[in-house]
């Protein structure tokens, strides 16, 4: 509820004590109706629930609900009747001491509704077992039951409750509900014989005669017709469209077996309500003497069937009286008026008495049977304050009753704020209110009071009547200020009374009474002869009824007023003894409209029931109280200090909230536990600004909250990744420790290995070779030689790997050569087949030969184009062969002549640029001479046997190596060729010899020497 403070523009203030004005009415109103149109239908006055009756069905009464109330701090949420039972509930656990909810208000104003919205609470809240659970049923359908007997449908409430209602519901230590106890007080009996029009009788007479099984009916001799009935036809409204009479018989008859009700107790009960209905079907006749007579008459003999009596005793005892006069007995008869008089007395006493005898054996069935300690919860469902166009000896006792609960309340609600004052030691202020002790001592005060002149009027020998009655009122009460007949009244007042008339100033309001039937209902006349016929009966119910209650039968009994006053007196102590709390019923309209808000009748319930004044007497000091402790925690964001800890005593901190709110000292006054706020404005501002920093505080958590959120998820994946890195981690140093481990075992057996690696193949060496020969292998194999002169690349091996070595040596170079041999083309091939002749001839010989290695031979050095033609055409058939550039050296001055050299098939050719100069076939080839040094000087040595032939020749060639290896595989003259060191002695001519000298220098020359020789000097050649 404290929540529903912030929505108190639309739904208006929950708890009226905050209503500023609080005197004012009219604010009150707006409040009540501004909720009433929301259906927020209850309010509080303080702990008072203020109810309104819907006349709807609100869904505020199912499980969930009551779920959502149950033990939940009445503050806490909005107004309801559960809140009210559940703190009820838990106070009287909590105290170990007893409650009664007192439920007022005007017929139809829903008080029994609520009684039973309670009771049905606790049915469900509180805890059960299989036992409890009777007693619970039990308690539950007595409501049905009671209902059907003193219910009925009048102008106001088509189900009204015509008797007063308290029950009891006894709980024990542990909260169980373990049994119950019901109190009745003053049914209308006189509406068994009378209704009003537009009214019914009670609903049983319609049940039963609606819905009673065929059988039953027969048995009973009764029609399924209410029109058959004098008495359930005065009102002329057997029928109502709210009233399901078959179904609720069926209820009715199921609640009986409930509450174990045996058959015999269900025939008798039913014996008495038919024969209420076959009494008032009873007609007399005037005889000649203008008495009353009766001839055998069905009816008659139904009642004295279903009452067990003899006819004739039934017949007498309704027509005449026996009167004693000294010691004989004389019968004086009736006149007819007379006799309906006492057949309508018959009537209401037996379903008078009837009731009570329900009312005591339902008690029986739900009465708890062990005797430990019980507290209860009171629960009454009283007659509200009744205003009628006509008002009665009725109305007057339910005026009066309400008169004393009034009066009740008002002490009790003064006691509970004195004392709550004393408890929290706050000094009490007086409150002014009306007392209306004033007019109940009007009503009851022993020898002047109202109800002791009426009982001395029905007691007074002689013609006591209504009017008598009326001016012995006159007598006593005349200056009493709230009291007023048409004689008394002054001119003005006079014209709203009539003669017969008085009115009360109730502290609801004024109620005009008219005394017409005060002393007949007072006297509530049965003559004795009747009595006696009844406790005669053969009916239980009746028997039972009549003989118990009165012992002494002469003893005249006391009136109906006094046993009224006498049962209030009761109901006060028994109230008096426990702690109140008040449902407050208002009825909205008189149509039993949903909806519908009629002001003027409901302004006038809240006057007639007190709530103005009740709501002074909680708001005389202060207008809200809180337990520190709540009011500290609602308000706490308000000041710093407070916020959003505080660690001291609550007190202390509420008084720095206060100060820091600026509150003034007579604002307020801090109690024991409590803060007391005088002012609701001031309790509103605060509220107001709670509800500022709501909305600052809410972004402000919100923020702190996703902070929060985010820092646990941040933290939480902060954690987890810990947790992996060091999973991660201790499975890393474990691989790591693993590794280490095996490494060093490696390494040992890797070392002893190493050490044993000489010996035969142990365990202990053979991985250690096993490693070495791998590692040797995929060493070699990443260094293996690339070509086959690469003589010097092969890795050396390590002692084990000897042997292997050098057949993988063998093995790849082998492979190299035949890859090599398979990539050579026939050309090459050739080439090669000479340069191996080259090699035979002059490796090692001639210090040119290395550089010549990788010059590749050709075919031929001029082509035939650069041949003379006649050349050509001369040598043609013997095939060139090959053809080179030379030097020729004269022979006498060593003069370089440029020549051709070719060779053919048959012989070779010097030839200049146009005739052959000299051929030489290879027969007469004799030899061929070179130098040991780097010249490339060539002398052909011929077979010259004729001196005009020419002699050797001395030419020089770039490509002498390969002129050379031609000229000997073309000649066939490998053997030919000579290397010679120092001088190579020539034939200039046959006979004449010269010599060529061979030396080194610094540069290529060739010259004729002093000494006649040709001289050849080259460089010096690096040996291989
Ligand atoms: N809380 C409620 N919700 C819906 N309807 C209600 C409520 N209270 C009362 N009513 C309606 O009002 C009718 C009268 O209520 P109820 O019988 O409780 O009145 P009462 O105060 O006991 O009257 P009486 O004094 O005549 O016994 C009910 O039959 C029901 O239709
Ligand atoms: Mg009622």
């Amino acid at each position: 509820m404290e929540g529903a403070l912030t929505a108190r523009d639309r739904v208006g203030i929950q708890d009226f004590v905050l209503l500023d004005p609080h005197t004012s009415e009219t604010a009150f109103m707006d409040n009540l109706k501004k909720r009433f149109t929301e259906d927020l239908i209850y309010t509080y006055i303080g702990t008072l629930l203020v109810s309104v009756n819907p006349y709807k069905e609100l869904d505020i009464y199912n499980k969930k609900q009551m779920d959502l109330y149950m033990g939940v701090n009445f503050y806490e949420l909005p107004p309801h009747i559960y809140a009210l039972a559940d703190n009820a509930y838990h106070t009287m656990l909590a105290e170990a001491n007893n409650h009664f909810i007192l439920i007022s208000g005007e017929s139809g104003a829903g008080k029994t509704e609520a009684s039973k919205k309670i009771l049905q609470y606790y049915a469900v809240s509180c805890p059960s077992t299989t036992l409890l659970d009777t007693v619970r049923d039990r308690m539950l359908v007595s409501n049905p039951v009671l209902e059907a007997f003193g219910n009925a449908k009048t102008l106001k409430n088509d189900n009204s409750s015509r008797f007063g209602k308290y029950m009891d519901i006894q709980f024990d230590s542990q909260g169980d509900a373990v049994g119950g106890h019901i109190l009745s007080y003053l049914l209308e009996k006189s509406r068994v014989v009378h209704q009003n029009h537009g009214e019914r009788n009670f609903h049983i007479f319609y049940q039963l005669v609606e819905g009673g099984e065929d059988d039953l009916l027969h048995q009973l001799g009764l029609e399924r017709d209410c029109k058959h009935y004098n008495y359930l036809m005065q009102g002329e409204c057997a029928n109502v469209s709210s009233i399901n009479d078959k179904n609720d018989w069926k209820t009715v008859r199921n609640a009986l077996s409930v509450i174990h009700f045996d058959e015999s107790d269900i025939q008798y009960l039913f014996g008495v309500i038919a024969s209420v209905l076959h009494l008032g079907n009873v007609q007399f006749d005037v005889d000649k003497n203008n008495h009353a007579s009766m001839n055998s008459n069905a009816e008659l003999r139904w009642v004295s069937k279903l009452l067990g009596v003899h006819v004739q005793v039934l017949q007498e005892a309704l027509t005449y009286r026996k009167i004693e006069a000294k010691s004989e007995e004389v019968l004086t008869p009736f006149t007819v008026d007379h006799a309906i008089y006492a057949r309508d007395a018959l009537a209401k006493a037996i379903y008078g008495r009837t009731f009570t005898w329900l009312v005591n054996r339902i008690n029986e069935s739900i009465e708890n049977q062990d005797s430990t300690r019980k507290t209860v919860i009171g629960l009454l469902d009283i007659y509200g304050f009744e205003v009628f166009f006509v008002n009665s000896f009725e109305q007057f006792c339910i005026n009066y009753c309400n008169e004393k609960l009034q009066q009740l309340f008002i002490q009790l609600t003064l006691k509970a704020e004195q004392e709550e004052y004393e408890a929290e030691g706050i000094e009490w202020e007086p409150v002014q209110f009306f007392n209306n002790k004033i007019i109940c001592d009007l009503v009851e005060e022993k020898h002047r009071g109202i109800i002791s002149v009426l009982d001395e009027e029905c007691l007074r020998p002689g013609s006591a009547t209504d009017l008598t009655f009326l001016e012995k009122l006159e007598e006593k009460m005349g200056n009493h200020p709230h009291f007023v007949t048409h004689k008394l009244a002054d001119k003005k007042t006079r014209k709203t009374l009539e003669r017969g008339d008085f009115r009360l100033l109730h502290y609801a309001g004024e109620v005009t009474y008219c005394v017409v039937g005060f002393i007949d209902k007072n006297n509530d006349l049965l003559y004795r002869n009747i009595k006696d016929v009844m406790r005669q009966s053969q009916n239980a119910i009746v028997k039972q009824c009549f003989s118990s209650l009165e012992p002494d039968s002469r003893k005249r009994p006391e009136t109906v007023a006094t046993q009224f006053k006498n049962s209030l007196l009761g109901l006060t102590e028994i109230l008096m003894s426990k702690e109140p709390w008040y449902v407050r019923c208002l009825k909205s309209n008189e149509n039993k409209q949903p909806g519908k808000f009629d002001d003027v009748l409901v302004r006038h319930q809240v006057k007639y029931l007190g709530l103005m004044e009740h709501l002074r007497v909680r708001r005389a000091g202060f207008a809200y109280r809180r337990r520190y402790e709540v009011f500290l925690k609602r308000y706490k964001p308000l000041c710093p200090a407070t916020w959003p800890h505080w660690r001291g005593v609550p007190a202390d901190g509420v008084e720095k909230l206060v100060k820091h709110l600026g509150y003034q000292p007579d604002e307020y006054k801090m109690g024991r536990t409590k803060i007391f706020i005088r002012y609701a404005r001031t309790l509103f501002a605060t509220e107001d600004a709670f509800e500022i920093c709501k909305h600052e505080l809410a972004t402000r958590i919100q923020a702190k909250y996703k902070g929060y959120r985010a820092k646990g998820e941040f933290r939480k994946q902060k954690e987890a990744a810990t947790k992996i890195e060091t999973c991660w981690r201790g499975v890393q140093a474990r691989k790591e420790r693993e590794r280490r481990a095996w490494a060093v075992k490696v390494i040992k057996q890797f070392i002893k290995g190493y050490m044993t690696r000489g010996q035969a193949k142990t365990t202990d060496n053979s991985e250690y070779l096993a490693f070495v020969r791998q590692s040797y292998l995929n060493r070699l194999r990443d260094n293996l030689p690339k070509t086959v002169l690469d003589k010097t690349t092969w890795l050396t091996p390590p002692p084990v790997m000897a042997e292997t070595s050098e057949i993988l040596r063998k093995l790849h170079y082998r492979l190299m050569v035949r890859k090599y041999v398979r990539g050579i083309t026939p050309q090459r091939k050739a080439q090669l087949e000479l340069k191996g002749i080259t090699s035979v001839i002059f490796k090692g010989k001639k210090d040119s030969y290395p550089q010549s290695v990788g010059v590749p031979f050709v075919d031929t050095r001029i082509s035939e184009q650069d041949i003379n033609v006649r050349i050509l055409q001369t040598i043609r058939p013997e095939r060139i062969k090959y053809s080179v550039p030379v030097v020729k050296y004269d022979r006498n001055g060593f003069k370089p002549r440029e020549r051709q050299l070719i060779l053919t098939q048959a012989a070779l050719y010097l030839a200049d640029e146009t005739k052959i100069k000299q051929r030489v076939t290879y027969a007469s080839l004799k030899g061929i001479s070179v130098s040991n040094l780097g010249d490339s000087i060539l002398i052909l040595h011929v077979t010259s046997e004729n001196p005009k032939e020419k002699g050797d020749m001395v030419l020089q060639c770039d490509h002498l190596f390969e002129a050379l290896t031609k000229l000997s595989v073309i000649a066939n003259k490998q053997n030919a060729i000579k290397v010679v060191q120092g001088s190579i002695k020539f034939d200039i001519q046959a006979g004449k010899e010269s010599y060529v000298d061979f030396s080194t220098g610094p540069e290529s020359m060739a010259y004729k020497a002093k000494n006649g020789h040709l001289m050849v000097v080259s460089p010096r050649m690096k040996a291989r």
